[in-house]
């Protein structure tokens, strides 16, 4: 590794820094070597109602797999987040709030979100929501989806968010596996100029048969749109809020109850609801977002993420509220109206910190430094990435016209599953390379394996895995815990199986190179290529799909279809367009295949199994190295296959 790739550390943000290079290095000593002390002390960070005196009683045999944080301690999620801070900051901004149109803008400060909270906990509880229960948010990027998720968790109900950008069955398939009986939504969200119909989608959800269990919708008020309404079933947000008293007691929870439910796709079946529960996702969430952005009091921080995915849970609400940090919250998208709006919120907001995603990134560098000519960014100091691997390129450019060359880069791996933050630099510790998330957060034990389950030593290529647990953890797939070891237990035994690759080179830094499973990464979000390819089947002219990624210069990958029709269909651009349409409509947008090759078959084993490496590597455009065709029940599909495809870049 050249030297020209590193950039170090400079003295005066170590001086500053909460954690520097010699700090690092002895915490994450300390953390390998005792464990148990160490979370003992770290886990203070969390106000508990009844202490804990157990700390770490974890197993990942998958004969014998149990992960327990904490567990004879109690708390509430919400307290943490606000009870705890209302002396000292009562009166301090906790959400600062943008829409869509910049001309509308919120602030609530830590007394009044709490009174909000509260308020809605109360309206919850009206409406028969109990401690355990299930609750469904499909919510605009407004403060009330905080509000709505605190509310739940100060009186012990499971949030379970579904993203506004997924569709009526996505919603519903969330909701049956949930048995949410309550729903809470808008009438509609604003995002990039659009309208968003999200109780229309609700409703279509709803009339799905097999969702028997909601009784309730709770629905606010955000464009006054026209909306469908059900009198016995559909309640506004305002009238339910607006009569309840302002003063909730939280829940006394112990450390392993559940906090949420966040769905995500994995290589096979339906999207897997994954379990965290409050304790140890607290101490987690809350300590990583304090070190790996080295917050520090006072500091305006931005979370590009919505509050559907993983991101938006940790390191927009759970994380930075614990921490008692004012947070940004933007209802759009950062590059509208214009590409200059990202550079125009942090300057209008005086963001110190800003956490965003790699394809937002591209596609910003793809408008050209021009757009940032008016950007001061003299605020800023410390910048994130996260969600895919982000290419040395983008960094540099985020580095420079974001960054200003003077803000320290933290590329955060992590996953839904890993609740936080895993691997990633400090901004006062770790001397950062373009492309590479660096080194371990405390208390993480990563390794890489061959496909045996080798662990390998040194500068090397391999399966990520992780040795140990951390308090972040998932502790279970809702309703399915054979589900979970299977998934992540089973692979490599005795280890935790991230589904990603990884190399590590000579000073011990992982570079993740992506998925070796058939998950695919479209800008930053994630999907199984199962769920794709069954959508397409469900169409009436399509007989059999294969569905890949392929690398795309501004979303990391785009979707790569390879459809065959049935008999009596015909191929046309029409056909193709439908069923783009049909995907989307069956999953959510980010889900349309960018590509779809019409084929007339696909290479299989003759034992019938699709080999989807040759798939992967003509959808790529690599097609002179595509490896031993022999095996497969007739080779000559290959070079139809080539010859016909999409991607010529
Ligand atoms: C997958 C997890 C973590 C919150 C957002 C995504 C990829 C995530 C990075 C990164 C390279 C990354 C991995 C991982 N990923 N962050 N910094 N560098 N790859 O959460 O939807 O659960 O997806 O995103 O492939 O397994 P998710």
């Amino acid at each position: 590794m050249s030297t020209q790739s590193l950039y170090k550390v400079s003295d005066s943000i170590a001086a500053d820094a909460h954690i520097n290079n010699e700090k690092y290095k002895r915490m994450y000593q300390e953390s390998i070597v005792n464990p148990e002390g160490f979370w003992r002390e770290h886990a203070q960070r969390i106000d508990w109602m009844t202490p804990f005196t157990k700390v770490k009683d974890t197993s990942f045999d998958d004969h014998n797999l149990y992960i327990k944080w904490f567990y004879d301690g109690t708390l509430n999620a919400s307290a943490n987040c606000l009870d705890r801070h209302l002396e000292t900051r009562g009166d301090k901004p906790a959400i600062i709030w943008e829409g869509d149109d910049a001309s509308e803008q919120r602030t609530l400060t830590y007394a009044e979100l709490h009174k909000e909270v509260c308020q809605f906990a109360n309206a919850l509880k009206s409406q028969g929501v109990r401690r355990g229960d299930v609750v469904t948010l499909y919510m605009p990027m407004v403060p009330e989806a905080a509000v709505a998720m605190l509310a739940c968790a100060r009186i012990g109900a499971v949030h379970s968010v579904v993203f506004g950008g997924f569709s009526p069955d996505s919603i519903a398939s969330r909701i049956i596996d949930g048995k949410s009986k309550v729903v809470i939504t808008a009438d509609e969200g604003v995002r990039g100029g659009r309208i968003i119909p999200l109780k229309d989608n609700i409703d279509q959800a709803l009339n799905n048969p097999n969702v028997t269990t909601v009784e309730r919708v709770i629905v606010l008020k955000r464009t006054g749109g026209d909306i469908k309404w059900e009198d016995n079933r559909d309640v506004w947000w305002h009238d339910v809020a607006a009569t309840a008293s302002e003063h909730c007691v939280a829940e006394e929870m112990n450390a392993e109850d559940p906090l949420f439910l966040l769905y995500t796709s994995g290589s096979t079946g339906n999207p897997k609801g994954v379990l965290h529960t409050t304790g140890g996702y607290m101490v987690y969430a809350s300590m990583t977002h304090e070190y790996v952005f080295d917050y520090k009091e006072d500091e305006i921080y931005w979370c590009t993420a919505d509050v559907g995915w993983i991101t938006g849970h940790s390191y927009m609400v759970y994380g930075p509220l614990a921490n008692g940090a004012t947070i940004l919250v933007h209802e759009g998208v950062p590059n509208y109206p214009s590409p200059a709006r990202l550079g125009e919120m942090i300057d209008r907001h005086k963001v110190n910190i800003l956490y965003t995603a790699p394809t937002l990134i591209r596609a910003l560098m793809a408008e050209g430094k021009e757009q940032f000519e008016g950007f001061d960014g003299s605020s800023l100091r410390v910048m994130g990435s996260v969600g895919e691997p982000i290419n040395p390129e983008a960094w540099r450019w985020y580095h420079e016209v974001i960054g200003h060359e003077n803000c320290p880069i933290v590329d955060t791996w992590w996953q839904t599953e890993t609740g936080g933050i895993l691997i990633t630099p400090l901004p006062g510790a770790t001397d950062t390379k373009p492309g590479s998330a660096t080194r371990p957060f405390f208390g993480v034990q990563p390794a890489l394996v061959d496909n045996m389950g080798n662990i390998l030593e040194g500068a090397t290529e391999g399966n990520l895995v992780m040795l140990d647990s951390w308090p972040g953890q998932m502790r279970s797939v809702y309703g399915d815990h054979e589900r979970f070891v299977l998934t992540y237990f089973k692979t490599f035994r005795g280890m935790y199986f991230t589904g990603d690759g990884a190399r590590r080179d000579e000073d011990g830094y992982y570079w993740i190179t992506g998925r070796v499973d058939d998950v695919i990464n479209v800008s930053g979000h994630r999907l199984g290529t199962a769920e794709v390819e069954s959508a397409l089947v469900a169409h009436d002219l399509v007989a059999e799909a294969a569905v890949v990624g392929y690398p795309h210069d501004i979303k990391g990958q785009g979707i790569y279809a390879y459809v065959t029709l049935t008999k009596d269909a015909q191929q046309s651009e029409e056909l193709r367009q439908e069923l783009r349409q049909w995907v989307r409509k069956e999953i959510g947008a980010l889900a349309t295949p960018d590509l779809i090759q019409f084929a007339g078959g696909l290479p299989k084993t003759r034992s019938g199994k699709i080999m989807r490496r040759f798939l992967r590597k003509i959808a790529a455009n690599e097609i002179t190295n595509l490896g031993d065709a022999s095996t497969l029940a007739d080779p000559a599909v290959i070079d139809v296959l080539i010859e016909s495809r999409l991607n010529r870049s």
